[in-house]
């Protein structure tokens, strides 16, 4: 897809369709839509009475052959009551809903018209993320492709300058990005093993300009990270460990080196400990905090922070094979800390205790780990929040204020030291889950920190939020790209 700035007036702009947006209350129709209105011969007034245009959130309302205007369609979507109406999440969302609506009724050029008071920088941004994000389709498989495409998408009404211009390619990165990242996570475990993923980085790496290396099994025992050694060895299949680095033009000497750490378990059968059949087929995106992390990396390739960053991803797959570990084990840590594995299904924060001390030990000073690590933060945010843990309070605060900006929901979940008497051993100096009482992912976020020390942290258990199993009008369903946004505004800020 192809987006363009226009600065033709809308009412001249030649597209398939042209897309605009209504708030509630407003059908007296101000400003552009009364203009809209005027010129269609109040064919949006008459829609309005007839109850036909609300303008409640994301409704959709088409006109063919709208007089007045050069194209041949315009799209009205609902945009809800202008106090409750978040500038840039819901601008993204009216977007992406509005090329999802469009594209399989065959429009292939499509012209986006801003609303007064929403021509800047940021409204353009999250006009072309939505669109970038909404035009995400899962038929990679799939023998017959629909075949449908938006190829241009216009924006119409924007304050002209370069300001604009750079937001449109800040836009069309972090779609794109998110969109890698769905594409990884929305492969089968059979076309994405630790291997494969570890190779798909590498393209990614050298595409972008990132530094990357890959620690091979042999490199991965000579490190001694017994924890993900563990879990790795009920599979056939070996781990990787992948170290993508991106260093800025010029690194200033003392400042602070982000850590990136994501969970990549490529398949989560649980292990010996395994899991039901049912739904056991989602258990491929387990690898969703791993593709997240690489995602935001070759967005920041592109975006250029000052600092330097380092991702590390750990990738297994987590299997009952003959040589699989058992409830009960006990593994040595690169750390040193050993470990009762209690449960071979907490496998995350097994695998996720070795990756941020490496992390720590490249030089990393701050840290944030995205990871799909419970099923306990589904019971306490659904598919709402991301589950966001955190030590110190100000570092995730800032961190929080980075999902805001971003437009993305993340909820403060709580690691007070109560939570660390839960995961005390009987025979090691700690086990992977909790006493059983509830609290499933502060448990588990408290064990990840025991490897993290005092390094300012951040961990996203994304579990519930990084896949969708009901499309939404601006997002197609599967993979969602959560908390990728929110990374990179936190790296770019730093
Ligand atoms: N990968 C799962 C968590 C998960 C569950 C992700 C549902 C996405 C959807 C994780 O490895 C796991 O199995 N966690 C266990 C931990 C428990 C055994 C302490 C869980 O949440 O049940
Ligand atoms: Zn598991
Ligand atoms: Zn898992």
């Amino acid at each position: 897809m192809e987006i363009q700035i226009e600065n033709q007036p809308y009412a001249s702009v030649q597209a398939d369709a042209l897309v605009t947006y209504v708030f509630d209350q407003e059908h007296k129709f101000d400003g552009i839509l009364g203009e809209i209105d005027r010129a269609t011969d109040g064919r949006l007034s008459a829609l309005a009475s007839a109850g036909e245009l609300t303008a409640k959130p994301l409704e959709t309302v088409l006109l063919h052959f709208p007089g007045g205007l050069r194209a041949e369609r315009l799209l009205v979507v609902g945009a809800g009551k202008p106090d409750k109406f978040a500038p840039l999440s819901d601008l993204r969302k009216i977007a992406g809903t509005a090329l999802r609506f469009l594209k399989p009724r065959g429009v292939k050029k499509l012209a986006f018209l801003v609303r007064e008071g929403e021509q800047g920088p940021r409204a353009a941004e999250a006009i072309v993320e939505g669109l970038i994000a909404g035009d995400f389709e899962s038929d990679k498989y799939r023998s017959e492709k629909k075949n449908r495409a938006i190829e241009t998408a216009l924006l119409v009404g924007l304050e002209a300058g370069p300001g604009v211009a750079d937001a449109v390619d800040h836009g069309r990165v972090i779609g794109e990005s998110m969109n890698f990242a769905r594409e990884l996570i929305n492969e089968p475990s059979n076309k994405l093993t630790p291997r494969m993923l570890a190779a798909r980085a590498e393209a990614m790496a050298k595409e972008a300009g990132l530094g990357i290396e890959i620690l091979d099994e042999r490199k991965i025992a000579e490190l001694k990270m017994g924890a993900l050694i563990g879990v790795a060895q009920g599979s056939i299949e070996p781990p990787r460990v992948i170290v993508v680095r991106y260093t800025p033009a010029e690194p200033r000497p003392g400042a602070p080196v982000l850590g990136l750490v994501g969970k990549a378990v490529t398949f989560d059968t649980g292990g010996i400990s395994i899991k039901p059949a049912n739904n056991m087929e989602k258990m491929k995106y387990d690898m969703g905090g791993g593709a997240t992390m690489l995602g935001a990396m070759r967005a920041l390739a592109a975006l250029k922070p000052s600092i330097s960053v380092i991702c590390v991803i750990p990738a297994t797959e987590n299997m009952p094979g003959g040589r699989a570990q058992k409830p009960g084990d006990v593994v040595v840590a690169m750390s040193g800390k050993t470990i009762e594995v209690i449960n071979t299904d907490a496998e995350g924060r097994l695998i996720l205790a070795d990756a941020v001390f490496y992390a720590r030990k490249l030089g990393c000073t701050h840290l944030i780990d995205a990871a799909t690590l419970t099923g306990a933060i589904e019971v306490a945010l659904a598919n709402v929040h991301v589950g966001a843990f955190g030590a110190p309070r100000e570092y995730l605060d800032r961190f929080l204020e980075s999902a805001k900006a971003a437009g993305e929901k993340m909820w403060p979940m709580p690691i007070d030291d109560e939570y660390e008497e839960m995961i005390k051993s009987t025979i090691a100096d700690i086990r992977n889950t909790g006493s059983g009482k509830g609290g499933g992912a502060s448990t588990g976020a408290w064990f990840i920190k025991e490897f993290v020390d005092d390094t300012p942290w951040v961990h996203l258990d994304i579990a519930s939020t990084c896949w969708i199993d009901e499309a939404r009008p601006w997002l197609a369903k599967g993979p969602t790209g959560v908390a990728l946004r929110s990374v990179v505004d936190f790296a770019l800020k730093m």
